[in-house]
């Protein structure tokens, strides 16, 4: 069985998207493939309630306990490394998951992991991206599926949807157009990659 492990940091919408496409559609049978745990940074992050409910490993590796080490981030990494490698999984799935990962932890799944990420890119790469394509007047935005790379927010890209910007949207009502494209992009891509 190939093993998918998802990392968030927030809500999870992404991370349940996928988990009820691979109930739909039957993943373990048909591709012989799992969720098989959904790990978090943040101990609050409600997406994690949901995958409990899915019988879903759960695990919280907390980046601000790294804080008083000589190097919080490659402490940090090495942590959820070792925590991600407990599943040995064919696939690492970032979804929302809101940390810059060192290029040790790049590196070491190379070609098996991916992010996705609200704006098509290359443009509009880090945060707030719906009100920067908003205040530059695009007519239209997205989201992108893309292979991780130590740069952030680069890497080939596997899959992207468009939507358009409407004249009265806010960063919340654009984000929310995006995010219903994601919950579409993110499964397939997975599904075609397994
Ligand atoms: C999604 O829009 C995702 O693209 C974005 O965070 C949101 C998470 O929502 N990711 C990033 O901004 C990564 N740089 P979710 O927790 O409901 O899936």
């Amino acid at each position: 069985m190939k093993n998918i492990v998802i990392l968030i940091s927030g809500s999870g919408s992404n991370m349940a998207a996928i988990v009820q496409a691979a109930q739909r559609e039957d993943w373990p049978r048909r591709l012989g493939a799992r969720v098989s745990a959904v790990i978090s940074n943040r101990d609050d992050a409600p997406g994690l309630a949901f995958a409990q409910t899915q019988g879903i490993a759960t695990a919280v590796v907390d980046h601000k306990a790294f804080s008083n080490h000589a190097n919080p981030r490659e402490a940090f990494d090495a942590a959820l490394m070792a925590e991600i490698d407990g599943h040995q999984p064919a696939l690492v799935v970032l979804a929302g998951f809101m940390r810059i990962l060192t290029s040790g932890f790049v590196a070491h799944y190379q070609d098996r992991l991916i992010n996705i990420h609200p704006s098509l890119l290359p443009a509009f790469a880090g945060l707030n991206t719906h009100q920067r394509a908003i205040d530059a007047g695009c007519q239209f935005a997205g989201a992108t599926v893309h292979r991780v790379t130590a740069e952030l927010d680069h890497g080939p890209i596997l899959a992207q949807a468009v939507v358009p910007v409407l004249p009265d949207d806010t960063a919340q009502s654009l984000a929310a157009r995006v995010l219903s494209q994601e919950h579409l992009i993110y499964p397939r891509v997975i599904r075609e990659l397994l």
